[in-house]
């Protein structure tokens, strides 16, 4: 049974989320919040990443969810113990220097909230808070350089509240919104199918990035509009996903970008916004 109608609320905070993310929209945040619907009802996120429009929202109902099982137990810790995964992760090195020992730990001989809290230094310490592993599922990314520091202990605690009642999913988005319908609210943030070279392993094998996967896309679009349910979509300029969704509203927005994670070049680049309403 669905939540009574409500209106989401933005909040702005100086943490946007307990987790960095390749491809983060954390910049572009105060544009996002604007554009979501004041009236409703559950707000679906099925490529979460580090779900920073829905820390910005603090809607009453959502599902939150994504492909990576390693984050989406993360969040289900952080929910459930963020006291035990603070304490953990201030145990080790701020400084990185337990990295590589941590990263070659099997997940499987450690509680959850060991897990957990592996999972957040690795992030914060990891090049550009990409998330890749191997064929064998082990994570395998290098060590990073100017990362910051781990999130504050009232952060975690404010983020493990903000996710309490939330639906955590690791599923693929298709199966993610299937439950949904009208009042609901989808804001979805897919890997863009750029250059395959650049994309491969980002976001880990199976997620969405290939060129047939906009046919997929655009026919769950489809599905949640003849449902009644309105979508925000970001995405790269692309006339055949707009065709594929339905879209009936766009707009172009300029971001910018480090080429090749390396923050000395910097280049703008042009992404999209796609809706199935317009935005008031
Ligand atoms: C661009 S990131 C989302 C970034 C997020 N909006 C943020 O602000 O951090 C795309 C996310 O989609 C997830 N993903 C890729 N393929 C997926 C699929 N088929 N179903 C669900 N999630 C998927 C990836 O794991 C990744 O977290």
């Amino acid at each position: 049974m669905k939540s009574r109608s409500h209106a989401v609320t933005a909040r702005r905070y100086k943490a946007a989320s307990p987790i960095r993310w390749a491809g983060s929209k954390r910049a572009l945040l105060s544009d996002l919040v604007d554009l979501v619907p004041d009236d409703v009802e559950t707000y679906f996120e099925p490529f979460a990443g580090s779900a920073c429009l829905f820390f910005a929202l603090n809607p009453r109902s959502a599902v939150i969810s994504d492909l990576n099982e390693e984050l989406i137990s993360f969040y289900r810790t952080l929910r459930s113990n963020h006291a035990k995964v603070s304490t953990i992760v201030q145990s080790l090195d701020v400084n990185g220097a337990d990295y590589y020992w941590l990263r070659a730990v099997a997940v499987e001989d450690l509680t959850a909230t060991q897990r957990a809290a592996r999972f957040l230094y690795l992030n914060r310490f990891s090049f550009n808070g990409v998330y890749r592993t191997d064929l064998k599922g082990r994570f395998n990314v290098p060590r990073g350089k100017n990362t910051g520091s781990l999130p504050s202990t009232s952060d975690l605690a404010r983020f493990g509240r903000d996710l309490r009642g939330v639906n955590l999913l690791a599923v693929d988005f298709e199966e993610a919104v299937s439950e949904c319908g009208e009042g609901d609210f989808v804001y979805l943030d897919p890997p863009y199918f750029t250059r395959p070279n650049v994309t491969l392993g980002e976001y880990g094998y199976g997620a969405l990035g290939e060129q047939g996967d906009l046919r997929r896309l655009g026919d769950v679009l489809r599905k949640l509009t003849e449902r009644g349910a309105r979508w925000l979509l970001s995405y790269s300029p692309s006339p055949t996903l707009q065709g594929y969704s339905g879209a009936i509203w766009k707009r172009r927005i300029v971001v910018t970008r480090n080429v090749g994670g390396w923050r000395s070049s910097r280049r703008a680049a042009s992404e999209m916004l796609y809706a199935n309403y317009t935005p008031v």
